[in-house]
């Protein structure tokens, strides 16, 4: 069954189409990637499907309602998650406090609310952190209060927008394996990653942008292939699937 839906979406910056007719679905249960050049568009339609942007054109059906220009906590309540690229904890707040303020969006009671916090930190690995400021952390540790942060809203769909930026290859090896318990969780994954070795490997399907236009979509295998994709982007970057 279709969890997110995007018809032909539109986003300008002025005269910029960050966006141009775009088209993409992901089913429940899915793990799809996408890729692209710097400045494709990848981190605008994440922000313009989850409602943190208004689209000039388009439509966004999400769990089988339309929820275009809906604004994002509206989108949040509904289910979609996303997190974002540059990571930014409230920076005086304390981790717990941090994780505290996405599960506000399920429960008003404190009580119940710190309790989810702390399920969501043991879960990625930072209970231990929880009483230091978010200020303190290192980048991967920042990069798993933002997941952990998304994931106390109890997200039916996860955006993940280069989760995996900036991390040394354990680091990595580890935010892989954490992306497949959320998945195992049962919560639909769409990710934004440069890192071909880990997003193809991890992706049933994959959608590639190149100046806001979608050039492809399909298995990863098929995209690895696909000479566009290899022209815009892959380049020499990834043999892996190629062989
Ligand atoms: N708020 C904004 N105002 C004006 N232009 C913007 C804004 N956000 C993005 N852009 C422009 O829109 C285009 C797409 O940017 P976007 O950040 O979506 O690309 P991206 O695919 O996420 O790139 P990267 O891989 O570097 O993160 C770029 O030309 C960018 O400069
Ligand atoms: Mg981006």
């Amino acid at each position: 069954m279709t969890l997110l839906k995007v018809e032909n979406l539109t986003k300008r910056f002025g005269g910029l189409v960050a966006n141009d007719d775009v088209s993409m679905y992901v089913e429940r249960g899915e793990i799809v990637g996408l890729i692209g050049p710097n400045g494709a568009g990848k981190s605008t339609f994440f922000s313009t499907v989850s409602g943190y942007y208004r689209p000039d054109g388009g439509k966004v059906y999400f769990d089988g309602e339309d929820i275009t220009g809906l604004p994002t906590e509206k989108v949040c309540l509904r289910g979609m998650t996303r997190t974002f690229q540059i990571v930014k904890p409230f920076s005086d707040m304390t981790v717990l406090e941090n994780v505290m303020v996405g599960a506000f969006a399920r429960s008003a009671r404190v009580s119940e609310v710190r309790d989810r916090a702390l399920e969501v930190l043991e879960f990625v690995g930072l209970a231990d952190r929880r009483d230091f400021p978010a200020a303190g952390l290192t980048i991967a540790n920042k990069k798993r209060l933002e997941l952990a942060r998304a994931l106390a809203t109890e997200p039916k769909l996860l955006m993940l927008d280069e989760v995996m930026a900036g991390l040394t290859p354990r680091e990595t090896q580890e935010a892989v394996e954490l992306i497949h318990r959320i998945h195992e969780r049962g919560i639909t994954l769409f990710i934004v990653e440069h890192v071909m070795e880990v997003i193809m490997p991890i992706s049933d399907r994959v959608y590639v942008l190149d100046g806001g236009r979608k050039i492809a979509e399909g298995p990863p295998q098929e995209i690895a292939e696909n000479e566009e994709v290899i022209k815009a982007y892959l380049g020499e970057r990834y043999h892996a699937a190629r062989g």
